[in-house]
This record gives structure tokens, sequence and C-alpha cells, in this order.
């Protein structure tokens, strides 16, 4: 019957149309089914197969053959091209660029405290002072005893200390620690008498190091901080060597135009004793909160180092003099970078501190 025939020759042309122009394998697949299928178009035209006069029967059932080939090598082509296509596509997307230059490692760099103390360190070197280090943990005797610092002297009251108990336990005490009793140092003096004890005169020292105290933390204090100590002990010093050496340190550090000044004031280790001020960095001396409204700023104390310490290290105070300084690193680098709060150094707060990874 020439109807099934034209059947079949619309679905071949058709068929083939739609199977390439197809556009995924799950398109293809369901036409597939459509055609195919056991309820499938090409298997509709065979189910009248029946009615086809006997003698047109073979030349139709060839001609249903060769359109399912047909369709069926359609299928597969179709199908090989879009496989590939999608292989082609995951390719370029997971494409790796060889010559791409690689991603930078974030590296690390120096705390802001630290890249300070490495300066001072510098400029020191430079006057002649080697860096001399002691203990974090101290005794009584060095701490305050040795320095000239009795137990019951009022200047205790300067320096809340933290007691260690026992091996591996600190306790927060503010009373006399017991007789072998060791202490976390509240400052880096300590290490000027373990200097005077190892060195012979003339001596140079630079003690750098961790202190703590007993301290309410807010916005300018810590209880733990960081503290440069300085000691000269020499036949022929003078609060002149001192003074001296200290503005030229300020100005290396600060910038020549840097103002100083000297103040009297009180130290048990040192006689005469002075406070060191720059001038306000923030108000350039006009007075702002910063400075207390006062124009200056306190960043060290010093002095001749006392007899009585000098005869405790081993030197006889009639032949020999000495001078001393011990500054705050931390409050330095406040002023030196216009930090408002002491608390950001132990933050962890990388905010914070990758602003400083150029070092200074
Ligand atoms: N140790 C003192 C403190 O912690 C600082 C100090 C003052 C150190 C005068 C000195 C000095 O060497 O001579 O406050």
């Amino acid at each position: 019957m020439s109807d099934l025939r034209t059947d079949l020759d619309d679905l071949s042309a058709s068929a083939s149309a739609r199977v390439a122009g197809s556009e995924t394998v799950a398109a293809v697949d369901v036409l597939r089914h459509e055609l195919l299928g056991r309820s499938g178009r090409l298997a509709a035209v065979m189910r009248q197969l029946g009615s086809v006069p006997t003698e047109e029967r073979p030349a139709i059932g060839q001609r249903a053959n060769e359109v399912r080939r047909q369709l069926e090598s359609a299928i597969a082509k179709r199908l090989k091209e879009l496989e590939s296509g999608d292989l082609a596509e995951r390719l370029a997307s997971e494409a790796i660029d060889m010559s791409a230059p690689g991603r930078p490692l974030a590296g690390g760099h120096l705390h802001p405290v630290q890249t300070l103390m490495r300066d001072l360190r510098e400029i020191f070197h430079a006057f002649g002072f080697e860096v001399f280090e002691g203990p974090e943990i101290e005794t009584d005797e060095y701490n305050f005893e040795l320095l000239n610092i009795p137990a019951d002297h009022p200047a205790r009251d300067l320096w809340d200390t933290l007691f260690v108990a026992e091996p591996g336990s600190v306790e927060a005490r503010q009373s006399r620690p017991a007789e072998d009793g060791t202490i976390l140092r509240t400052h880096t003096s300590p290490v000027q008498m373990r200097a005077m004890h190892a060195l012979e005169a003339p001596i140079r020292v630079l003690t750098p190091g961790r202190c703590f105290r007993y301290e309410a933390v807010d916005a300018s204090h810590a209880f733990e901080f960081f503290q440069v100590e300085g000691l000269v002990v020499d036949r022929d010093t003078s609060l002149a060597d001192l003074k001296g050496l200290l503005e030229e340190v300020a100005r290396a550090l600060y910038g020549r135009d840097v103002r100083t000044r000297f103040r009297p004031g009180y130290y048990p280790f040192t006689e005469p004793s002075v406070a060191f001020d720059i001038g306000c960095l923030v108000c350039g001396g006009e007075g702002c909160p910063a400075c207390g409204r006062s124009g200056w700023m306190t960043i060290l104390g010093a002095g001749m180092v006392h007899p009585i310490v000098l005869r405790n290290g081993g030197f006889d105070p009639a032949e020999y003099q000495g001078y001393a300084f011990g500054m705050g690193p931390d409050r330095m680098t406040m002023l030196r970078h216009g930090i408002g709060d002491i608390r950001l150094f132990f933050s962890a707060d990388q905010r914070f501190t990758t602003q400083f990874a150029e070092g200074r």
C-alpha cells in the first residue's frame, strides 16, 4: 500500500532532521523511544503491514528495515557527537593554564613591636652595646632585693607582681613570696645585676625582654609587655653621656626634629633618676588626649646606677660609675604608628597585624 510507503518516507525525512537537531543526550534518548520504541512510530507502521496486499509486503518491509537502520545510525551518530562535544566542553572548563603565574603565598612578617626592638638593637649596636638576656622567671633577690628595693620598701608598689607558687603554676599575689619564691620578672632591670655578675667592666649591654605585672588590662596597660634595658658600667661615665646617648637614640627612632626633655624621676636603683620625654608625636606639642594635654610623652626611665647596686654587682662605687635606662617598646610602637590601644598587640587580629607587613 503506497500510503504506508509515504508514511515511511515522511518518517525517514522528518525523524532524521529531528535527531540531527537534538541538543542533548537526554533529548536523543526521548526521540529514540518515540521513533523506535515498542509503541513508537516505526512500530505503528509495522503493525499495519498485515493490511497491505501480499505482493507489496516484502518491498514495504524492506523499506521499513531501511528506515530503522537509517534512524539507528542517525541516533548513534548524534549521540557520539553530543558526547564528544560534552567531553570537549568539560575538558575546556577544567583546563589548567600551566603558564599562569602561581598564587602568592601569604608570608609572615615581624610584629610591629619586634620591628621597633630590632631597630633599637641596631641603633644601640652602633653605640657599642651588645645584647645580654636574662630569664623571665626571676628570683625576688634579683628582681628587687639586689636592686635596692627591700621587701618592705614602698617602691615595691610600683611593680605589682605575679608570684610563681609552684612549678608550672602562676599565682597572682601582691604579698611577699615564700623564702625561695620565684616570680615573673616585673621589669628587665634584674638583668643589669646578672650582667654585672657575669661580665667585667667596661660593660655596655642592651637587655630586651618580656615582663609581667599584676595589672588590670585596659587601652594602655597589659599584664604582659616588653622592656628594653640598657646598662653601662665604666670608670668614667656621667649623666652627660647618658643624656647625649638618649637624645641621639630618640633622633634615630623618631627623626632629627624630635624634641626631647629630661625630668627628675625616682627609681630605687638609680641616683639621680630621670624620666625622658619626647614631644608628643600626635599633636606636635600643643597638647592632646594622647599626651594628657601636656605636649610630652614619657618613653623611658633612667639614671646613674645607685652605689648600692654597683656594690651588689661586685663593683667598687669609688672606682666605677654607671648609667642605666629602661624603656617600653610597646608604648614606643604605639607612638610611632599612632596606635591607640595596647590590646591590639596581643589580639592576633590579622586586620591589625598585616598593616605592618612592610616591617615599618
Ligand atoms: N625598671 C624600671 C621600670 O620598670 C625602668 C627603669 C628605670 C629602668 C630607670 C632603668 C632605670 O634601668 O635606670 O619602671
